[in-house]
């Protein structure tokens, strides 16, 4: 197998505490890296580099690893632009803009759902992501399920039944709820790694606490991980019933009782901050700040979809991170990284510790400070060796 190695690193973080400056991005400064067989294999300063077949010189860059992005739903067609420019001239977001895009999406053939989410992910390894969780949840009949988790799964293995989205538009909610746990879920099981949930109870066509339950223990009961969308619109079960359950990762965590912020921090559930929903649904941010402070895992990611945030762009979940939900630019950059890593269980991204996958972010930039010092601008990209 080729080796490589990487030289003209200003800046390594390698988010290895056993290396570098001690801090938790273990940083590296006038740094080399050398992967082989898709592999980190050796990290250090640039002049005791090992020799390798072929080198790739960055130039003075800084080099990060690459974003992990443990939540999107980029197996949907059509758009909401009216739908957000409305948002913007006053209307409020309740979630009934879904039906619009379930629409669109049962009536787009599955190569046009193979290509649309093809395209989604290359322009999220165009801005640095090198690992995508992709949910279903715009098809919510077994057929239209299947067909998106198809989709998802050709583009990773990080694939997420979402059938429990919300109640589809004429579809009775007992019945449907049957059909998720049973069927559905029989069907779309083999296709994918978790199963998620959209846990609200204040909102007309979503779960409450116990549908919630109901789903996810099937799930589990299916050979699937957990996870929740939880918390999002208002405050709700959904926090507490993810750790209660084991959920790798409860995601929004925008409405947080003090009773909530103990769970997590108790627990071993991941919170999944998704800022460009706050920022695209122009809501007031979760409190990243208070969480870290109580000694919660944060993570960071996109919810890249067409209602509440079409954003595929980790860099600027950092850069709202930093500016919104004050948290430092270093733990912005860990929890797009290793807090994505850790909310899909997964020990072998978000980190450039000898062992991991070589999956490199480059940023046209000296410092990975820039990820947030520099918003709009695209700074980086993805290079997997
Ligand atoms: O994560 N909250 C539920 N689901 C998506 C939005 C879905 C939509 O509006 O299309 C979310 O924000
Ligand atoms: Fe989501």
């Amino acid at each position: 197998m080729t080796s490589t190695l990487v030289t003209g690193i200003a800046e390594l973080v390698t988010n290895d505490p056993a290396v570098g400056d001690g801090s938790p991005l273990g940083v590296l400064r006038g740094a080399a890296v050398v992967a082989e067989d898709g592999r980190v294999r050796w990290t250090g300063p640039a002049a005791a580099a090992p020799a390798a077949d072929r080198r790739v010189d960055v130039g003075g860059r800084a080099v990060v690893p690459g974003f992990v992005d443990s939540h999107s739903h980029l197996v949907f067609a059509g758009d909401r632009a009216a739908e957000f420019a409305a948002r913007m001239a006053g209307q409020p977001y309740d979630g009934g803009g879904i039906a619009t895009t379930v629409a669109a999406t049962r009536r787009a053939g599955a190569a046009e759902l193979g290509g649309l989410a093809a395209a989604r992910v290359a322009e999220m390894r165009a801005q640095g992501t090198t690992t995508v969780e992709v949910k279903s949840g715009y098809g919510l009949t077994v057929e239209h399920e299947v067909a998106s988790l198809t989709a998802a799964a050709a583009v990773t293995s990080e694939t997420t039944f979402l059938g429990a989205h919300v109640v589809p538009p004429g579809a009775a909610r007992e019945e449907y709820l049957a059909l998720v746990t049973g069927e559905m879920l029989r069907a779309c099981a083999p296709l994918a790694r978790w199963i998620d949930v959209f846990c609200e109870p204040g909102s007309a066509r979503a779960f409450d606490g116990d549908e919630a339950r109901a789903v996810l223990t099937a799930g589990r009961a299916a050979g699937l991980g957990l996870r929740v969308h939880g918390n999002q619109l208002g405050p709700g079960p959904g926090v507490q019933l993810a750790v209660e359950l084991g959920a790798a990762s409860v995601d929004h965590c925008t409405h947080l009782s003090d009773a909530d912020v103990a769970a997590l921090a108790d627990g071993d559930t991941v919170a999944t901050l998704l800022p460009g929903v706050e920022f695209a649904t122009r809501s007031p941010y979760p409190d990243g700040r208070g969480l870290l402070d109580a000694g919660v895992t944060v993570a960071l990611a996109t919810d890249c979809n067409p209602g509440t945030c079409y954003s595929s762009s980790m860099p600027l979940m950092i850069a709202l991170a930093v500016r919104e939900m004050h948290l430092t630019p270093a733990e912005a950059l860990w929890a797009a990284t290793a807090g994505g890593a850790r909310a899909l269980r997964r020990t072998d991204v978000g980190t450039l510790a000898v062992g991991a996958r070589a999956d490199l972010a480059v940023l046209a930039a000296p410092s990975s400070v820039h990820l947030a010092y520099r918003p709009g601008v695209p700074i980086a990209s993805a290079l997997e060796l």
